[in-house]
């Protein structure tokens, strides 16, 4: 496993396109700012984000792990965010069994219209994940 030895906790966000990518656009129309150590990755569907893409994640060094999906019953793919947030719950689970912090990841249902609370939220795990960093 890799170290992260940046001071900034490295942290990858993987944002739906049909919610959570439209709240960073609603959060730069409002000029609501967000760390800027999280890196944002757009994927069509939460429920696109593979277990073994978290886990190699982890394994490179990336301190933290958001998936920002569409509220439950608003998938665009019916039940993406349904198969995301159990598929995050089993992740979690695996890395605290081999003594990774499960804080690491989180799975979080969000709108289109919500750029604020997007603020908020990779404000939050931002601040999360850099103490569970020290
Ligand atoms: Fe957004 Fe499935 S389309 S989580």
């Amino acid at each position: 496993m890799v170290e992260s030895k940046n001071e900034n906790p490295r942290i990858l966000a993987f944002v739906c396109n049909w919610c959570a990518y439209g709240a960073t656009e609603s959060a730069g129309v409002t000029e609501r700012e967000y760390p800027p150590n999280i890196k944002m990755v757009r994927v069509m569907c939460s429920g696109r984000v593979e277990r073994k893409l978290i886990l190699n994640a982890i394994e490179e060094g990336i301190d933290g792990i958001i998936i920002l999906a569409c509220n439950i019953g608003n998938c665009h793919y019916m039940d993406g965010n349904k198969h995301a947030e159990n598929r995050i719950k089993a992740t979690s689970h695996l890395l605290g069994s081999l003594g990774v912090d499960k804080r690491r990841i989180k799975f979080q249902q969000i709108r289109a219209s919500e750029g604020d609370k997007l603020g908020e939220i990779l404000t939050d795990f931002s601040s999360e994940i850099r103490k569970i960093k020290k």
